[in-house]
């Protein structure tokens, strides 16, 4: 059984990642912890409630995190994904509620509870693991992988130019989880807008399965999908979150990966956030991640679409 610890931002595309890994009978998700990105925290951990409850499956523990980035102001995405962070559902509240403790001691405790086994996915800021790694360094030997979903790879960015949004909001804890020697592999915004875009076809193809949680996992995303359409000129929506976690699930679906000196810049306003990527070893640094550049999107569809139907 493998052990896994869930770090998110809990939107739309957030939630459909958190289905499909807790309907997922090869992992045991140890924890999910949450941090502000996406949401204000307190509508994230709402988010997460509404997550596991829509899976179906067993109800790990959530706990709430960091309130903001390590300097920053919050940046969040309502325009995105619905000021409910669920395509505007407004959906009742959940029954579940967070767990006590603060989410940076659990990521710390699980660590050192699965030495060599624990599996991180993050899908939002890198404000709580940062935290984590700072508080308790010794987390970076502990821990088996963190697969991000962050960055812009080599596409562009999303928020800014050259700035994908989880990096954008807190860049500084980028670079602590960076500096930190934590084994991490970066599935950027590029790897969730190729053939993995969830086009019109898939859409039909999820509301024909009849599946209430099918159904909901598209519901959610109504506001994404507005967004692809006026934002981007594109008909359907992006997951990339769940791209990162079928890649932290299913390294075999990766198709292309480097490994590479990364740095995430945090000083300049014109790129803050760009995650950079010494791919022709330029700088002479050693690897301190990989960086995911493609997976098989057929693959992904196949298992995103049999896991949450
Ligand atoms: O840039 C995409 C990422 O930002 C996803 O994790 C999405 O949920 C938002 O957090
Ligand atoms: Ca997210």
């Amino acid at each position: 059984m493998r052990h896994f610890l869930i770090d998110t931002d809990t939107a739309s595309d957030d939630v459909v990642a958190l289905i499909l890994a807790l309907r997922d009978l090869s992992i045991h998700v140890e924890a999910i912890t949450v941090v502000a990105g996406n949401l204000p925290l307190d509508l994230a951990v709402t988010n997460a409630l509404h997550s596991i409850e829509q899976a179906g499956t067993y109800a790990p523990p959530v706990y709430r995190g960091a309130g903001k980035p390590l300097l920053r102001p919050l940046i969040t995405s309502e325009f995105v994904h619905g000021s409910d962070g669920m395509g505007e559902m407004n959906l009742p509240p959940p029954t579940l509620t967070a767990a006590p403790g603060h989410a940076v001691d659990r990521i710390i405790e699980v660590a050192a509870q699965y030495p060599g086994e624990i599996e991180i996915v993050t899908l939002g800021p890198l404000t709580n693991l940062a935290l984590a790694v700072l508080k308790a360094p010794e987390i970076a030997a502990q821990v088996k992988q963190v697969t991000i979903m962050g960055g812009q790879g080599r596409g562009a960015g999303n928020m800014t130019p050259v700035a994908e949004f989880n990096l954008f909001v807190d860049a500084e804890a980028a670079q602590v989880v960076l500096n930190s020697g934590l084994p991490l592999r970066f599935v950027g915004w590029d790897c969730s807008t190729d053939e993995t875009f969830i086009t019109q076809q898939d859409i039909d193809h999820l509301m024909a399965t009849g599946s209430a949680r099918a159904a909901f996992c598209v519901r959610c995303n109504t506001t994404l999908i507005d967004y692809n359409a006026r934002s981007w000129g594109k008909v359907g929506f992006d997951l990339p979150d769940p791209v990162a976690m079928i890649a932290a699930l299913y390294p075999d679906v990766i198709r292309e990966e480097i490994a590479a000196f990364c740095a995430v810049e945090h000083r300049s306003e014109a790129t803050y956030g760009q995650l950079i990527i010494d791919e022709h070893r330029l700088l002479n640094r050693p690897s301190n991640a990989s960086v995911c550049l493609k997976i098989d999107a057929a693959r992904f569809k196949e298992i995103l679409f049999e896991r949450i139907s």
